[in-house]
């Protein structure tokens, strides 16, 4: 039986580089056009049945970039994180992140908070933008907090199970997602979501990010829906 349709979807939007050069132009302009490419997407896929979809907008290792490509990127999330909160009263996306966005400057970390803060009663789909984020690092925090809780008595080690631990991450209290969505062709995770996908499906395609559309996620759905999810079980009927 085919699975329905995945509740929380993974995106590694990658390829914005690729694409500008393709056409001769800044790396910006791609990550500009990548923006675009994420807000028509998420308009589209409105009323498919997706309640959350992750986004990886800008890596912890994405400080190896130049200055000028990372306060481009840094420009286009203030400029979507403002156009989001002043469509809020026409809008019913709930907008959170993940990362460490103690790094990102302090206007744009309220920016973000004011978002959070206004959109989080909104009932369409959940969009977490993962900024300044490395799963690592993630995962590095949470046994900071976890190791602090037990060092105070609030905690027993023997307390310490897989719960908590998913509890402790930035994505806590949003589902493990079923389906991640890879662009531009790289066989690797980039260190996206590493404890949360122990058994998400995982869908590569070669399109580069801006060129993606609602029809190639609608592909990868229907990809994700035909595999076969054992979870380490067995699924045929037993002999
Ligand atoms: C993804 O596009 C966006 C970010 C990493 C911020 P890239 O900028 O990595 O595009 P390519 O991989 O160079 O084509
Ligand atoms: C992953 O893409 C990060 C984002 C899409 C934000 P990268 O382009 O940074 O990953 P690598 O360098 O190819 O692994
Ligand atoms: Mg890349």
């Amino acid at each position: 039986m085919a699975n329905a349709v995945p509740k929380h979807i993974g995106i590694i939007m990658d390829g914005n580089g690729r694409w500008a050069k393709k056409k001769h132009l800044p790396r910006v302009l791609g990550h500009q056009q990548g923006a675009k490419t994420l807000d028509k997407l998420l308009n589209d896929a409105r009323g498919m049945g997706v309640e959350h979809i992750t986004v990886y907008a800008f890596s912890t290792e994405n400080w190896k970039r130049t200055e000028d490509e990372i306060s481009g990127i840094m420009g286009i999330l203030r400029e979507y994180i403002n156009k989001y909160f002043r469509d809020y009263a026409n809008s019913d996306f709930r907008v959170d992140s993940v990362g460490d966005l103690t790094a990102l400057t302090e206007d744009l970390q309220r920016d973000i908070a004011r978002l959070k803060e206004v959109s989080k009663d909104r009932t369409g789909i959940h969009l977490t933008i993962a900024m300044n984020y490395g799963s690592r690092d993630e995962i590095k925090r949470a046994v900071q907090k976890i190791a602090q809780e037990v060092k105070d008595g609030k905690l027993e080690v023997s307390d310490i199970t897989e719960e908590l631990i998913s509890d402790h991450l930035d994505s806590a209290g949003t589902p493990d997602p079923e389906l991640i969505i890879r662009t531009s062709g790289e066989l690797r995770t980039s260190n996206f979501l590493l404890w949360q996908s122990a058994y998400s499906e995982y869908y590569i395609t070669d399109k580069l990010w801006p060129d993606f559309t609602i029809d190639d996620l609608k592909d990868a759905i229907k990809a994700y829906q035909n595999r076969d999810r054992r979870f380490g079980g067995r699924n045929e009927v037993s002999k």
